[in-house]
């Protein structure tokens, strides 16, 4: 049986698209491996977001290339965002690379590499050649409905979570972000088909889905009912009724149309989880009007305000870019105060990094690197000891846990609160997937410890 090597860099929407391209081949026979010395294909889902992501992948894949020279027959693919953006530069800057596939044609990454070996194989027979290079295949067109075609799942009853992708596409410009440029034009699934999907996996086993989408509170924009309830709030409506289903998580939502009828919907519908993940960027309205983000500090923090008072005990994480091209001491002393102000159980934090293309890469950026990761330094410390003290806050509580995985410790396992918490706790794996009522006891770190209760 042919074996297949998948590495996923980037988001969550990136894993879900690996795991459809990995269901695609294993239909056809293939099995997967997680060793590259063992694949015959092997495929790497690429992210631009940030440009190291960019250097990570183009430097694993040459290297392997080299490290794999004695085995000519293995067919490399790139996927995602970095193909979509490089294309056929791609093929120079590896030149063992047969195949590249944009971010609208995942569903057509088995097609191409069989069409390769096809192609191999005739010439094989033509010119009694050993070692083949040069099988070029590029695919980055547009494909209109391809948000329609996101929906196998590998194993689905292998584990108690999984990713639902419920739109693709991004079209809110921010000036940093390359992503408009890589995923195109945002496109909503019907929410027939997302609850399908959700009904499937609840019946392989799946307890907690979560929904994914460039900005998922832009999802069917065009359905707003006569009450003025939005797209995205029906769509939780339908996968709260589907039964099995005991959680609902989704990422990420922008503060622009984070309207109330969403942080209503948390008080009726219990299986939403009460967590969001809030990307703010900056604290300061200077650097948000430079990022094109159409908020203020006093706007995020008035929804922050609405919804703590709406749904006791919600919590936020966020993410927040440190360096922006012109941000200043005083902009950054402004990001500090707004993340002590809200109290963020996690952060993802992130130094600026340039994106050809995008609007930001053409502002004047004089702050030295040095400085930009003193800050990043700073604005981590801060972090750290909001989180540890509100992570210590829930030591005493009894919670209920969605148990996920094995804990560092032997005999233990780990699983999630639903305020996004992790905790580790001593059991029997039979309660894997399964709900458990855990009594807090203490914390390592941010990771909260307890006993079954
Ligand atoms: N540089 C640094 N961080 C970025 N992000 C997006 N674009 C860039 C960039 N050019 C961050 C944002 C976004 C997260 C997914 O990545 O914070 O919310
Ligand atoms: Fe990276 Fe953004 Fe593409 Fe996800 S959508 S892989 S974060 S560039």
């Amino acid at each position: 049986m042919p074996k297949l090597y998948i590495k996923t860099y980037g988001c969550q929407m990136n894993e879900r698209d690996s795991e459809q391209v990995a269901r695609m081949f294993v239909q056809k026979g293939y099995t997967m491996t997680d060793r590259e010395d063992e694949a015959d294909v092997i495929l790497f889902n690429s992210c631009s977001i940030r440009e190291q992501a960019e250097q990570k992948a183009l430097g694993k894949m040459g290297l392997l290339a080299k490290q794999q020279r004695h085995r000519p027959h293995v067919v490399y693919g790139m996927m995602g965002c970095m193909a979509q953006s490089k294309k056929e530069e791609l093929f120079k800057e590896l030149p063992r690379l047969d195949l590249v596939v944009g971010t609208q044609k995942y569903h057509r990454v088995f097609e191409h590499v069989d069409g390769i070996l096809r192609a191999r194989q005739e010439r094989r027979m033509d010119e009694l050649q050993t070692a083949f290079s040069g099988t070029h295949v590029c695919d980055v067109a547009e494909e209109a409905d391809s948000q329609n075609r996101i929906r196998d799942h590998l194993n689905p009853g292998a584990r108690s979570t999984a990713y639902v992708s419920i739109m693709q596409g991004c079209e809110m410009k921010c000036a940093y972000c390359i992503v408009p440029y890589t995923r195109g034009a945002e496109r909503s699934r019907p929410i027939r088909d997302v609850v399908d999907e959700v009904k499937m996996l609840a019946d392989s086993g799946v307890k907690e889905v979560t929904l994914l989408g460039q900005i998922v509170n832009r999802y069917g924009r065009q359905m707003e009912t006569a009450d003025g309830k939005g797209g995205f709030v029906q769509l939780l409506e339908a996968v709260h009724e589907v039964e099995g289903i005991r959680r609902i998580r989704f990422v990420s939502p922008h503060p622009i149309g984070f309207r109330q009828d969403l942080v209503q919907a948390f008080t009726y519908l219990p299986k939403l989880c009460s967590h969001i993940h809030f990307p703010m960027q900056s604290g300061s309205d200077r650097i948000l009007k430079e990022m094109n983000r159409h908020y203020t500090v006093q706007q995020y923090l008035e929804l922050i305000d609405y919804a703590r008072k709406t749904v006791p005990g919600i919590t936020f994480s966020s993410d927040i870019i440190v360096g922006f091209p012109g941000e200043t001491e005083e902009d950054f002393v402004k990001t500090l105060e707004l993340v002590r102000k809200v109290g963020y159980m996690q952060l993802f934090t992130f130094i600026y990094s340039k994106r050809t293309g995008t609007k930001a890469a053409e502002l004047p950026d004089p702050t030295p690197r040095k400085e930009k990761t003193d800050r990043m330094t700073r604005l981590l410390k801060v972090q750290d000891e909001i989180a540890m003290a509100l992570v210590k806050a829930q030591v005493g509580q009894t919670v209920k846990v969605l148990v996920e995985g094995f804990g560092r410790n032997e005999g233990t396992l780990s699983g999630r609160l639903d305020n996004n918490l992790t905790v580790e706790f001593t059991a029997d794996a039979s309660l894997m997937g399964s709900y458990a009522n855990v009594h807090l006891t203490g914390a390592r770190a941010t990771v909260l410890l307890g006993e079954l209760a």
